[in-house]
C-alpha cells in the first residue's frame, strides 16, 4: 500500500509517498526560509501564500521521484493540527481534493505525534511504550505515548517554545534566521558556565515548561536595564560565543531534567525525541550522556527527519489500518496541542 503525505502546517510545503512497510519511496521538503528571513520570523500569510504555489509542484516532484503517478496511491494523508491555519488550509485542501478526484482514503495526522513518530520510522525499531519530547519553532510538548494511536499531553511550554526561544535569542545576538542552528553553530567552542541563565520551573513533578524569562535574562544579559531600544548587538565575537553556549546550555538544562521526569513519571524506560530543536547537536549529546547515566533507551529523528518533512506522516498508516478514515468535512484545527 502507498500512501502520499502532505505537510504544510508551518512554512516547509513537503510531500512524500510511504508504504506501509514504512519504505519512503520519495520525499519532497520546499522551505520558505529565504522568504521569512528579512523578518526573523514566520510571517503567517506569507506562509500560506507560498503554500498555495508550491503544494501542485511539491505533489508532482514527489511522484515523480517515485516514479509513480496518482493512479498508483492507495491514501492521501495530510496534517491538519497544530499549526498555522492559513497554511494548515492549503493541505487539507489539496488532500481533500485528491480524495475527491481518485476517490481515496483521506486519513489526518496530528504534527505534533507525527514528529515523535520520525524515531519510530527512522529506527526501525519498536518504540512504543515511550516518553515523548517534542521540540519545535512553536511548540514544547511531553507525551506518554502508549503506541501511534496513543498520545496523551503530560505537558507543554506555557508561552514560548524551545525553537522559538533560540530563533528569538539568535535574533538578539546579530545571527542570521532561523536561529537555531546560527545559535548552534555560534555555541561552537563558548563557555556554557560563561553566564547563568534561569532554568524555569525544573524543580518539582511539573512537566510544563517556560522559556520566556531566559530569553528576557539573554537581554539584560547583552543590555542590563533600563531596556534600551534597540537592543545593541554585542560587539564582541567572544560575548556571542559564550552567550549562545550559556543560552544553550539552559534550554538543554532544562530538556533533559523534564524528559527525565517524565520518564520517572511514566515508569517508561524508552525516550523519542522529535522536532527542529532535536536536530541541535549538544542536545543530542547530552540525552545520549543521560541515556547511558540513567539507563534509558533514547532515539532521537535524524536531522533530517526532526525539521519539518511529511515522511514523519507514515503515522497515518496506523490510524488507516484501524480505519480511522476522515469525511471530506474535516476541518484543519491550528491550537489543537492540550486537545490532540
Ligand atoms: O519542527 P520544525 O522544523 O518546525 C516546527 O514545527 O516548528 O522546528 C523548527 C525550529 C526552529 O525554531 C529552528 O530554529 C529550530 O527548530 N532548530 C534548531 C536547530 N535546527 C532547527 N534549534 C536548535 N538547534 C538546531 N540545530
Ligand atoms: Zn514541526
Amino acid at each position: 500500500m502507498k500512501l502520499l503525505t502532505i505537510e504544510t502546517t508551518c512554512d516547509e510545503t513537503a510531500a512524500a509517498v510511504v508504504t506501509d512497510s514504512h519504505e519512503v519511496l520519495a520525499s519532497v521538503v520546499a522551505s520558505q526560509d529565504s522568504l521569512h528571513e528579512r523578518f526573523g520570523g514566520v510571517v503567517p500569510e506569507i506562509a500560506s501564500r507560498a503554500h498555495v504555489e508550491r503544494i501542485v509542484p511539491v505533489i508532482d516532484e514527489t511522484l515523480r521521484r517515485a516514479n509513480l503517478t496518482l493512479r498508483d496511491i492507495d491514501a492521501v494523508a495530510v496534517a491538519n493540527m497544530p499549526g498555522l491555519a492559513g497554511s494548515l488550509v492549503v493541505g487539507l485542501s489539496a488532500a481533500k481534493a485528491l480524495c475527491l478526484a481518485l476517490d481515496l482514503p483521506l486519513v489526518a495526522v496530528n504534527h505534533l505525534h507525527a514528529h515523535i513518530y520520525a524515531c519510530r520510522l527512522a529506527s526501525g525499531a519498536e518504540v512504543f511504550p515511550c516518553v515523548g519530547l517534542v521540540v519545535s519553532g512553536g511548540h514544547t510538548c511531553l507525551y506518554r505515548c502508549g503506541g501511534p494511536l496513543e498520545f496523551e499531553l503530560l505537558g507543554a511550554t506555557i508561552d514560548d517554545a524551545a525553537g522559538e526561544a533560540f530563533d528569538k535569542a539568535a535574533s538578539m545576538l546579530g545571527l542570521r534566521y532561523p536561529g537555531g542552528p546560527a545559535l548552534s553553530r555560534a555555541a561552537e567552542g563558548g563557555d556554557a558556565s560563561a553566564y547563568r541563565f534561569p532554568r524555569a520551573l525544573v524543580d518539582g513533578e511539573r512537566l510544563d515548561f517556560s522559556f520566556s524569562g531566559l530569553k528576557t535574562a539573554l537581554r539584560y544579559a547583552i543590555a542590563p536595564p533600563p531596556a534600551r531600544e534597540p537592543l545593541p548587538i554585542p560587539a564582541d565575537p567572544r560575548q556571542i560565543t559564550d552567550l549562545a553556549a550559556s543560552f544553550q546550555e539552559a534550554i538543554v538544562d532544562v530538556l533533559a531534567a523534564k524528559a527525565l521526569t517524565a520518564l520517572q513519571a511514566t515508569g517508561f524506560d524508552t525516550l523519542c525525541v522529535g522536532g527542529g530543536v532535536a536536530a541541535n547537536r549538544r542536545l543530542r549529546a547530552r540525552l545520549s550522556a543521560d541515556a547511558v547515566l540513567h539507563r534509558f533507551r533514547l532515539y532521537i529523528a535524524p536531522p533530517e527527519l526532526c525539521t519539518d518533512n511529511a515522511v514523519m506522516g507514515a503515522i497515518a498508516i496506523g490510524r488507516l489500518r484501524a480505519g480511522l478514515v476522515e469525511s471530506l468535512d474535516l476541518d484543519v484545527s491550528p491550537a489543537g496541542v492540550r486537545g490532540g
